[in-house]
């Protein structure tokens, strides 16, 4: 609540457009970092459904004070085809997570959780470099972590997904990218792989499912999460019970923050990806 008081006439607005919304993080991290930086700007929580999705966009784009949003679960994949241009990279992943919204009202779309996430595992000194990856989800977020650890020289990756025609499209995006990756589609079984990875939205509401079988977690695996609220997930739960190490959902957002607010903030260049 740091900008309450600030708010004028004047003040840039950003939003983050998500469904559920109750879990995000964003504005209270992109608040303190408008704080910090004396930016007359405020983030506020869109709560906007797939069947409204479209209709806001549009709205959005006559909103004079908007410079940009936030799209996070389930909107990620659905954003593409509602901007006018889209970053290589986003066009590469299929999924956008930032949008800048140009004084013309057109919009303009960037993925930037690939990165978020690399640099998180990298911030807690985790090298995904030769690693063979189990990636639960493969949704915007799934598309985006996958394209960041392929680039980062994952020797393999499983991908897990409830609807597998998804995880199926999403090798087929992967795999003339990075053709030197063993990619394959997987089960509920993470077992043998060194890094598992939560991608899918499960663990927002406390009745979810788990993403995946935790009973076949063993003690030398990494487990990281996506999801940020709750900072422990049942996921992350179980596999602290299995002695695995485990890594949450927070520096995947931390890391990109900046990263977010300079894709929009107009006239700015685009930025640079590994991947392309
Ligand atoms: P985001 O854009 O934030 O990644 P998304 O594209 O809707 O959000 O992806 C959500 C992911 O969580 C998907 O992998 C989704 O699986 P489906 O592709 O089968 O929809 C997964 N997910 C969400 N709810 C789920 C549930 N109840 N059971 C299993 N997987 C679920």
């Amino acid at each position: 609540m740091e900008n309450k008081n600030k708010i004028s006439g004047t003040t840039r607005v950003y939003a983050i457009i998500a469904d559920p919304i109750h879990h995000v993080q964003t504005p209270g991290a992109m608040n303190r970092l408008f704080t910090e930086r004396g930016d007359d700007r405020v983030m506020v929580p869109f709560h906007v459904s797939t069947e409204s999705l479209q209709s806001v966009v549009v709205g959005l784009r006559g909103i004079q004070s908007l410079d940009g949003f936030i799209v996070t679960v389930p909107h990620k994949s659905a954003i593409v085809e509602l901007c006018d241009s889209v970053s290589d990279a986003a066009r590469l992943v299929g999924a956008v997570n930032v949008v800048r919204r140009n004084e013309d009202g057109s919009l303009h779309g960037d993925i930037l959780d690939g990165a978020g996430f690399l640099a998180g595992l990298r911030q807690r000194d985790v090298e995904p470099s030769g690693m063979s990856v189990y990636l639960a989800g493969a949704g915007g977020a799934a598309k985006a972590i996958a394209f960041a650890l392929a680039a980062a020289g994952v020797r393999k990756i499983t991908i897990f997904n409830r609807t597998t025609c998804k995880a199926e499209a999403l090798i087929q995006r992967l795999t003339p990218v990075f053709p030197a990756v063993e990619l394959c589609v997987g089960s509920d079984d993470p077992s043998g792989h060194d890094l598992v990875v939560n991608s899918t939205s499960l663990g927002l509401s406390v009745d979810d499912i788990l993403p995946l079988n935790v009973a076949l977690l063993t003690s030398s695996q990494i487990v990281a999460e996506i999801i940020m609220k709750p900072a422990i997930t049942p996921l992350l739960a179980a596999a602290t019970e299995k002695g695995c190490r485990v890594l949450d959902g927070m520096p995947m957002l931390l890391c990109q923050i900046e990263l977010m607010a300079a894709a929009m903030a107009t006239n700015k260049n685009e930025q640079n990806h590994e991947y392309i």
